[in-house]
Parts: structure tokens; sequence; C-alpha cells
């Protein structure tokens, strides 16, 4: 029994700590249940030898809202392999009608992300 538990607790500290370290979803704000989604989009770029990949996504993407406040947003990182990149809020977001938010993909890999807008 023990010795089970000494197995297990490290590969729990490495789950913890440093799988999402290497796939990197994000969720800012406050998602609940009768949340609305505003906006979905999903964003795949390829790989570039030698390169970080970046996309940018605008909410709303045409530069007009329907005034509705954001509450919270969610960036799935769709890569399973560790090779996934991370998603930053450059301006706007969570208690804002509005958000910029960046995406960017580790040296030499591609980002495969799905983004995720609610509001009320
Ligand atoms: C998140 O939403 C829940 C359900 O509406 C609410 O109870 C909670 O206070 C909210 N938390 C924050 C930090 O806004
Ligand atoms: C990792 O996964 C991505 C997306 O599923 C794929 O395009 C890529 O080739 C994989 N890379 C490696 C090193 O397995």
């Amino acid at each position: 029994m023990l010795q089970t538990v000494v197995a297990i607790v490290p590969l729990v500290f490495f789950i913890w700590f440093v799988a999402p370290a290497l796939s990197v979803s994000s969720t800012w704000g406050n998602i609940s249940n009768s949340a609305q989604l505003l906006h979905a989009e999903n964003v795949a770029q390829g790989s570039s030898p030698e390169k970080y990949v970046e996309d940018e996504i605008k909410y709303p993407t045409n530069g007009i809202g329907n005034g509705r406040i954001i509450t919270g947003i969610r960036a799935f990182d769709q890569v399973t392999n560790n090779t996934g990149g991370h998603a930053t809020i450059y301006s706007g977001g969570p208690g804002f009608n509005f958000v910029h938010i960046k995406l960017q993909s580790q040296y030499n890999y591609g980002l495969i992300f799905r983004v995720e807008i609610y509001g009320k």
C-alpha cells in the first residue's frame, strides 16, 4: 500500500505541475451555466521551421459589438502531444465588451486552438 502511494505521488505532481506548462489551455473570468456563447473561433496554423507561429482573435470581429459584456473566455489548446501554444489577453476581456487575444506557438511548432467567448 505504502509502495503504491510512493509511486503515485510523483505522478500526481507531474500531472499537476508539469503537464499544464506543456499544453496550455486558459480560462479567464467566470463561465456560468447561464452564460451565452457570444463567439467561438477555431484557429489552426501549421508549423513554420525555426519560427513562432502567431494568430490573433478579435471580438467583436467587425469592430461593432452588440454591447454584451464578456463574463468569461476559454482558450482550448487542441494539441495533446505537448507541442501546443499558449493564449494571452492583450486588451479587454471579462468585464469589457471586447477582447483581443493573441495565440503563440512554441518554437518550430504550430497552433490549434478553439476559443470561446461567453457573456450575459
Ligand atoms: C461566478 O459565477 C457564479 C455563478 O453565477 C457566482 O456564484 C460566482 O460568484 C461568480 N464568481 C465570480 C468571481 O464572479
Ligand atoms: C503533434 O500534434 C499535432 C496536432 O495534432 C500534429 O500536427 C503534430 O505533427 C504532432 N507533432 C508531433 C511531434 O507528434
